[in-house]
């Protein structure tokens, strides 16, 4: 019989929906995105082309030959490029991020009493376009007046793609990733479920962002009387994803205990969600610490920059420095490593309670399993191919 006595999975007065009303309102509140269009306005490269942006550590090829080898003024430049860099696959995530936010709060909104997380998510996703709006703003000007073309960033771009902005891939591995996300999207929004699992891999992806993005946010913190404008995005984007890793972790924690145990389509689909997180997240990039790029998909970027006039390298002097800084045990190379480590372990830490993640998930075995010998001897492999490949003549 159809009565309007319909209760909801998710009770009123639970401590779910508490934590639920808590995180909205503070995040509705204290809401950065008003700041981050109005530096994305004020932001002109001219007033901060001669300062850090981020901690030095944080700079494009750091603990490399050529960090060693650069003078004060192209570590200045390395230093930004790893802004530009590190925000450029930002834009990538966040742009899926939008969709997925969508696709899950209907998947959710099917459920009786389920508003309030639908409305969150809608807050999020405005915010991301504008921390998207603000990021491009600065990279697109960047870019522009160093090269005058892109190197890190991309046209505006589908959610259906690769979210790794340099990623081990093929024409048929885009094809197939596009399918994948496709479905998901369609399914996810059919299934409270699936709609809650795509928050723990929202969850696993942010995690990783704020190990990084912490540490970028305190180069404000620390220089507050006249940190940059890139500086203070950082710290502003940080603030407001804290509240999104929030909301990841109520759905994914709380919430989901309290909808039906998931059948062997539904365990199986998120734990094959969970293993293309550890494959995305697999490689380790010594040219950006913290973003899990594959490196010989950066090699051509890297070449562009070394070629440049602020690097002025012949085409021999170029290709040598990238055989120094991709196939060789340097300082950069650990550092992105530990990086890769705390990320699996926070990871680890992450789905440990999650009692429908498979064990070689739980254990992120797949990520785990790359180290530093493997790295190198892909390298090396990788950059002579790209040797032969590539007509290394660009200006
Ligand atoms: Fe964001
Ligand atoms: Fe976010």
């Amino acid at each position: 019989m159809k009565t309007f006595k319909q209760s909801s999975l998710l009770k009123k007065d639970s401590q779910t929906n508490r934590k639920l009303e808590l995180n909205y309102r503070r995040a509705k509140h204290t809401d950065h995105s008003p700041d981050l269009d109005k530096l994305a306005e004020e932001f002109n490269y001219e007033n901060c082309r001669h300062s850090y942006w981020n901690p030095v550590e944080f700079s494009l090829l750091y603990g490399t030959p050529l960090w060693e080898q650069s003078t004060a003024s192209q570590k200045v430049l390395l230093n930004q490029l790893y802004w530009v860099a590190y925000y450029s696959q930002i834009i990538s995530a966040e742009i899926a991020t939008i969709f997925f936010n969508q696709t899950s709060a209907t998947g959710l909104y099917s459920l009786e009493g389920f508003r309030l997380i639908c409305d969150t998510l809608d807050l999020e996703t405005r915010q991301e376009r504008s921390h998207i709006n603000c990021f491009r703003t600065v990279i697109d000007e960047v870019e522009k007046t160093l090269f005058g073309k892109r190197l890190f960033s991309y046209p505006m771009r589908s959610p259906f793609r690769e979210t790794m902005i340099f990623a081990n891939t093929n024409q048929f591995k885009n094809w197939w990733k596009k399918i994948q996300l496709y479905s998901f999207g369609l399914i996810s929004a059919g299934n409270p479920f699936l709609a809650c699992q795509y928050l723990t891999v929202r969850g696993i992806r942010t995690l990783n962002g704020k190990l990084v993005q912490h540490k970028l946010s305190q180069f404000h913190t620390n220089n507050t009387e006249d940190s940059p404008i890139p500086a203070q995005i950082s710290y502003y984007h940080f603030l407001d994803e804290s509240f999104h890793f929030n909301t990841s972790t109520i759905l994914s924690h709380d919430v989901i205990s309290c909808l039906q145990p998931p059948t062997p389509f539904e365990r199986q689909i998120t734990n094959l969600g969970i293993w293309g997180c550890q494959k995305d997240h697999y490689h380790v990039s010594v040219a950006v610490n913290g973003i899990f790029w594959y490196d010989p998909a950066l090699y051509f970027t890297i070449y562009q920059v070394l070629r440049s006039p602020f690097f002025g390298l012949s085409v021999e002097e170029a290709k040598a420095m990238l055989t120094a800084c991709f196939t060789q045990e340097t300082d950069g190379l650990h550092r992105s490593f530990k990086t890769h480590d705390e990320a699996i372990a926070s990871y680890q830490l992450y789905l440990n309670s999650l009692d429908f993640i498979s064990a070689s998930n739980k254990e992120m075995k797949l990520m785990a399993s790359n180290s530093i010998p493997r790295y190198l001897k892909t390298q090396r492999k990788a950059l002579d191919r790209f040797f032969k490949q590539q007509e290394l003549t660009v200006n």
